[in-house]
Parts: structure tokens; sequence; C-alpha cells
């Protein structure tokens, strides 16, 4: 099975399909911020940045697997998010990869078993090396 091919295939079926006049992200933000937990997360910023996170974190999630490099770009944010700046619990991020699963269903008219094992597998590095430098 070549996830990869896979995976690039269905991200721009995803991010080109409107749903119910939502793009993906909008569609990932509403079961984003259904969790308590993000929401209170979010609640004293800019309610702008949910919603751009979300279109970031996919792309560069994704950019992390195919170029994985310690210096990464994924560092930055990786350390903005540890315990000693946002404080995004390892925990959280399960949220954020049923969200984005969960918009793949919503927006990929092919979805099926392998497409979701395709994202599981391009987006988890990403998810293991932000988790990992929580305590950093
Ligand atoms: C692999 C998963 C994730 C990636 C790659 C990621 C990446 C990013 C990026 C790129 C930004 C900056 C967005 C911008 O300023 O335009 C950001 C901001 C933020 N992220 Fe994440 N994120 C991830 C998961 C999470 C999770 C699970 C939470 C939990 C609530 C979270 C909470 C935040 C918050 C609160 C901000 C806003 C910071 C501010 O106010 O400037 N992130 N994230």
């Amino acid at each position: 099975m070549d996830y990869e091919e896979i995976f690039n295939l269905s991200y721009w079926r995803v991010f080109g399909t409107i749903v119910d006049e939502k793009p993906a992200a909008e569609t990932m933000y509403g079961r984003f911020l259904s969790h308590p937990e993000i929401a209170a997360k979010f609640a004293q910023g800019d309610p702008d940045k949910p919603m751009q996170m979300l279109r970031a974190s996919v792309t560069l999630a994704a950019s992390y697997y195919f170029n994985r490099k310690p210096d990464h770009l994924l560092l930055k944010f990786a350390e903005l998010h540890s315990h000693r700046h946002l404080g995004i619990e390892p925990h959280l991020y399960r949220f954020w990869m049923e969200s984005v699963l969960q918009a793949v269903q919503v927006h990929d008219p092919d979805c099926n078993e392998h497409v979701l094992e395709a994202w599981r597998r391009i987006l988890t590095p990403a998810v293991e090396f932000m988790q990992s430098k929580f305590e950093t």
C-alpha cells in the first residue's frame, strides 16, 4: 500500500472540497473547539487563531513527515506548545488528530479505511515530535 500517494491525493481532495459552505479547516474547527479543554486553551487569545492554526498545522505536520529533520520548522512550534509557553499537554493532540480525521471523512468523497490510515501514518510523527518536546 502506497500510503504517501494515498495521502497526497486525499490532501488535495480534502482542501479542495467545500461541504455545507465550509472548507475543511472550518469543519475541523467545529470539532476541535467542541472539546472544553481545547476551547479553554484558546479562550484568551485572538479568536481567529484556532482557524489559522488548523490551516497551518496540517500542512506543517505533513511537511515534517516528508522532510523529517531535527531542525524542521516544527521545532519552533513544538517549543511554543511546550509546558514553558502554551502548555499543550500531550493528551490534547488526540483531539487535533480526531478533528483532522473527521474533516477527511466529510471532505474526501473517496474516503475509506486506507485513506484514514494514510492520514494517521503521515501526521503521527509530527504529533509524537510535539509531544516529546512538552517537557523540554
Ligand atoms: C501536530 C499538531 C499541531 C501543530 C502542528 C500546531 C501548530 C501550530 C501553529 C503553526 C501555530 C501558529 C498559528 C499562527 O499563529 O498562525 C499554533 C498556534 C497555537 N496552537 Fe497549535 N499545533 C498543533 C496542535 C495543537 C493542539 C492540540 C492545541 C491544543 C489546544 C494547540 C494550541 C495552540 C494555541 C493555543 C495556539 C495559539 C498561540 C497564540 O495565541 O499565538 N495546538 N499551533
